[in-house]
């Protein structure tokens, strides 16, 4: 499994991280589960590695990186390999395929934001793609060159964020238009221990059919996700902060007079995690925060506390929130957060006392929000 013949440099730029054997088991098994006559399909991986994703009599392989493709020839001889950039002119073509050849697409695609400032130093474009699929991220162009090649199946790893983040989602382009996930299951980047040092993130392993109406974002917001530590949630379980107050900055919308304090942007629970919350400065990355809104920002900030308890698969989501139950408690959340914060006593006129067991009414809070999702 170890891409042992890159540098660490070129593993990054390359996105080279390869896959543990139970996780292709895992995908065959999906296949084998929803589709039937597998052995009248070919079997394509576009993003190949040392081939460990072919199985099968017809598979075929390609990778830009010339190495890994004499490895894969080496390890499984009897299948067809193209050592190119598979972005650049995508077409059945490219793999002597015509339209009319039934085909799987499998593989575990590079993930690589290329505009996030995460190693920005040593992360290149390392490839030209057809306009087309063009995205800010390598798995997404990906994902729309899985549609250009009219796959009649698509079983690949990606991040969940691609269809939980509506931005994301939104920029899937012809392949959310095209495609719906028909099976899957979420599991943790942690597995490949080295992309993900600290945080880890979900990953999904989805099986998508051709499907003539596609999914819509509502299909995804219903859609209940299965975890490998059998857990399954749904988007539409939680109700979310940003039903309630802004998370981005609103210096076009809220005047200074009436700012009481700064908070950091908020993203999703996995940036929380990393960013700070009230700030004393105003800057390009702050929300105004007024009087009547203060309550939720300090929600934000004990939230980052429990983050803890909240599991991986929900990394990527928008905070989440029991609105009911907040308000119910919501002057022990401002207490707590006043008197880490100081300067925030003077707009309150509290006692600033906080009930002997209010720890104890918080966790009880993140409990009942999280349910079965809660770690201990
Ligand atoms: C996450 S690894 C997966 C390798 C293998 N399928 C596995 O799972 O073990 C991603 C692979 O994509 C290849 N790759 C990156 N950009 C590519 C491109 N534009 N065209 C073809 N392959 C590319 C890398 O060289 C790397 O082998």
């Amino acid at each position: 499994m170890d891409q042992l013949h890159l540098k660490y440099k070129d593993r990054i730029n390359y996105g080279s991280y390869y896959t543990p054997k139970w996780v292709v088991d895992f995908v065959y098994n999906l296949l084998g589960k929803n589709i039937q006559n597998i052995k009248e399909y070919f079997i394509l991986d576009t993003s190949c590695g040392y081939g460990s994703f072919l199985r099968g009599d017809n598979g075929i392989g390609a990778d830009i990186d010339d190495k890994a493709i004499l490895v894969a020839k080496k390890n499984f001889p009897q299948f067809t390999y193209f050592h190119h950039n598979s972005l650049s002119n995508i077409s059945r073509d490219q793999y002597n395929l015509s339209d009319q050849e039934k085909m799987i697409v499998v593989g575990n695609p590079p993930y690589n934001d290329t505009t996030s400032i995460i190693r920005n130093n040593i992360k290149k474009n390392i490839c030209s793609r057809d306009n087309d699929v063009m995205s800010r991220d390598l798995g997404i162009s990906f994902l729309l060159s899985y549609d250009k090649l009219q796959a009649d199946y698509v079983c690949v790893l990606h991040p969940l964020s691609y269809l939980i983040k509506k931005t994301n989602f939104e920029g899937l382009g012809n392949f959310k238009n095209n495609y719906r996930l028909k099976d899957s299951l979420i599991i943790s980047s942690g597995i490949f221990t080295e992309t993900s040092k600290s945080t880890n993130f979900p990953i999904i392993i989805a099986l998508y059919e051709k499907y003539l109406f596609g999914m819509d974002y509502d299909f995804v917001y219903n859609y209940e996700f299965k975890t490998d530590d059998n857990k399954v949630f749904s988007l539409n379980s939680f109700d979310y902060l940003s039903r309630y107050i802004t998370k981005y900055p609103n210096q076009k919308y809220v005047r200074q007079e009436e700012t009481i304090a700064y908070f950091w942007t908020m993203r999703d629970i996995n940036a929380l995690k990393r960013s700070r919350t009230f700030v004393e400065k105003e800057c390009y990355n702050t929300i105004r925060i007024t009087k009547d809104k203060f309550a939720y920002y300090c929600y934000a900030d004990i939230l980052k506390e429990y983050i803890p308890h909240i599991p991986y698969y929900l990394g990527n989501c928008d905070l989440m929130i029991n609105n009911n139950l907040f308000n119910e408690f919501k002057d022990l959340f401002m207490i707590k957060c006043v008197q880490k914060y100081p300067d925030l006593k003077k707009y309150f006129s509290f006692n600033n006392e906080l009930p002997k067991d209010s720890d104890r009414i918080i966790e009880e809070y993140f409990k009942k929000l999280l349910r079965e999702h809660y770690v201990d």
